[in-house]
């Protein structure tokens, strides 16, 4: 089905959202533009207007009209919060989404007020901004990605294409699971663990600190394991490799499969 925008790297509009469609108050000039992401995360995935756009490649979006600047928003979860449990409990998502990603992006809005990203799109900010921009700006980035690699319908393993160059990089699932294991785990401090599409087109497993991105790297991120503290300590305390259990319950390999194919 053909989308209702059009796409190209950096930015995409959405030619069919008019003002009152959707029950979208406040677009005085019947234009919504969005912050398309086409790369890892693919371009805007929904509309934060009543009701929700949800589309099924991405999530990014900005909105703005001739009376207010564009403005960073938390994007809309593909599940509910309390979907994730036993795994990840609906306190850790109130927290972990709807308070630290929150604060990223609230302080991302306030920090480019009337600089050069003030009208840029997250992956022009994080790719360029550098101390307190870039840091608001990647964690934004990266926890919408890691929200995104999610499914309270717990696929287990990949197939396909995907499950073909795990074998062929690690020999197989499992050595795969322990080698992301031992890369999230060994992580030291504040961080994120990463497979990643190498620009030779193969997958690789990175380990980044505080809010670094592979996105500056050249490398695709497929999957992310945040192994900050704040996105295991309610359900599993201090014990990371067990929130690594967890974690492999609720991967979404048809979302991994998807980055992969892009
Ligand atoms: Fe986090």
């Amino acid at each position: 089905m053909a989308r209702p925008y059009s796409v190209n790297k950096t930015a995409c509009i959405v030619n069919d959202f008019k003002a009152g469609k959707n029950g979208a108050a406040g677009v005085s000039d019947g234009l919504c533009l969005w912050a398309a992401e086409k790369s890892p995360i693919g371009a805007a995935a929904r509309c934060g207007y009543n009701p929700p756009r949800p589309f099924s490649d991405g999530l990014f979006h900005k909105t703005h009209n001739r009376s207010t600047k564009m403005e960073h928003k938390l994007p809309e979860l593909p599940y509910a919060l309390d979907a994730l449990e036993p795994h990840l409990s609906k306190e850790t998502l109130e927290y972990h989404y709807g308070k630290h990603h929150q604060t990223y992006i609230t302080n991302l809005n306030n920090q480019i007020k009337g600089t050069e990203f003030e009208n840029a799109s997250l992956e022009e900010i994080v790719k360029k901004a550098e101390g307190g921009v870039f840091n608001n700006a990647a964690q934004t980035w990266n926890h919408t990605f890691y929200w995104l690699g999610f499914t309270p319908k717990g696929q287990g393993r990949p197939s396909g294409a995907l499950a073909e160059a795990i074998d062929a990089k690690w020999g197989s699932f499992e050595a795969f699971q322990k080698a992301f294991d031992t890369c999230a785990v060994g992580t030291f401090g504040s961080g994120w663990a990463w497979l990643v599409k190498t620009p030779s087109g193969e997958l690789d497993l990175v380990s980044t600190s505080n809010a670094a991105t592979p996105l500056n790297s050249g490398n695709i991120p497929l999957l992310t394991c945040d192994v900050w503290e704040h996105a295991y300590y309610i359900d599993y305390r201090n014990s990371r490799p067990n929130y690594l259990n967890g974690f492999w319950e609720i991967v979404n390999w048809d979302e991994v499969a998807r980055r992969f194919a892009a």
